[in-house]
């Protein structure tokens, strides 16, 4: 994977934040999602890789687009693919900040395959990577990251799902005394913010969907910061699904190395609604887009402008 590789990429997701465009606002998130995975499908067939999906859109039958283990691209490099084509579909619908759509690779073999479940998940930024675990308790995480930031406890901001499933943790982490963020959709950039300086979010908790998880630790791989998950099963199937596919002991905690199995994975994202870190899509002429690059420890942001045929100047 080169560079230049990466940075071709990156039309993947820029492709499918247009097509998604073309949705917010118009309250079918089923059209906005399928949209943005028909545009990634179709610019990945495009590109000079062998790349496998491994995170996906469901399971062959279930989906006929990005299904899991589905074989991509023109031929070359042998490369893992993991995908949320619109992450925060609601968001997307509903015209609200953050939706994205995500991309990650990593080498052959590298990715966690997740199977379409639940995954309890901790993380936060570099400074307090190694204060956290997902066996420790809401407190004991709230204190100990907030020991690593040096800053008390009353000043953590711990940002979570507002989900029912999570309510638990929410009063572990109000009886620590700390400050609680809930957001309604989008853990992977929830996920990210811990590691971002004033972003206002030190550390993550609870429960999201399992692929959020693989694609959120492949971002959290690129920035030196620290994520451990748990499988969580709602059924004896997605248990079953889980032991054939994922190849892990699946009752054990989840740790980065364990989710993504290399150095030099990349993570990308393109904004679709305007959001704290990324701007969202300006019809089909204007993307905004983030990609992280292990291999270079590298942060690009990147504003890519397309020109139409017959449009004129274009505005900086
Ligand atoms: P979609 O973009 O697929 O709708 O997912 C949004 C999301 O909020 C994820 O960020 C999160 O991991 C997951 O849904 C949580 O699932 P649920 O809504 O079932 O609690």
């Amino acid at each position: 994977m080169n560079s230049t590789r990466v940075n071709e990429i990156l039309t993947v997701t820029e492709q499918a934040a247009f097509a998604a465009g073309e949705w917010i606002g118009k309250g079918d998130k089923m059209a906005a999602d399928g949209a943005a995975t028909e545009a990634m499908r179709a610019e990945l067939g495009k590109l000079p890789i062998s790349g496998r999906v491994v995170i996906g859109e469901g399971e062959r039958d279930e989906a006929p687009m990005l299904f899991i283990g589905e074989e991509l691209g023109l031929g070359g490099d042998e490369i893992d693919i993991a995908v949320d084509p619109l992450e925060g579909t609601n968001m997307c619908a509903y015209a609200q900040p953050n939706s994205i759509c995500v991309m990650a690779i990593a080498p052959r073999g590298a990715l966690l395959y997740a199977p379409d479940t639940y995954m309890w998940k901790v993380a936060t930024g570099p400074a307090a990577k190694d204060a956290i675990a997902i066996d420790a308790s809401p407190e004991e995480n709230c204190h100990n990251v907030a020991a690593a930031l040096g800053k008390p406890v009353s000043e953590l901001t711990v940002c979570l799902l507002a989900r029912e499933r999570n309510d638990e943790i929410i009063a572990g982490v109000r009886a620590a005394g700390a400050r609680v963020r809930l957001i309604g959709d989008g853990d992977v950039f929830g996920v990210i913010q811990t590691a971002i300086e004033d972003s206002g979010i030190d550390l993550y908790l609870g429960s999201g969907a399992a692929p959020e998880g693989v694609l959120a630790a492949t971002a959290m791989r690129c920035i030196g910061g620290g994520f451990e998950g748990r499988f969580f099963f709602r059924n004896d199937s997605e248990r079953e699904r889980a032991l054939k596919t994922s190849g892990v002991d699946i009752d054990a905690p989840l740790t980065l190395d364990m989710l993504v199995r290399s150095d030099e994975a990349a993570f990308i994202a393109t904004g679709v609604t305007d959001g704290e870190l990324l701007k969202g899509v300006r019809g089909h002429s204007r993307a905004h887009s983030l990609i992280m690059d292990n291999r270079d420890h590298s942060v690009r942001f990147i504003e890519s402008v397309y020109r139409h045929a017959g449009e004129g100047q274009f505005e900086l």
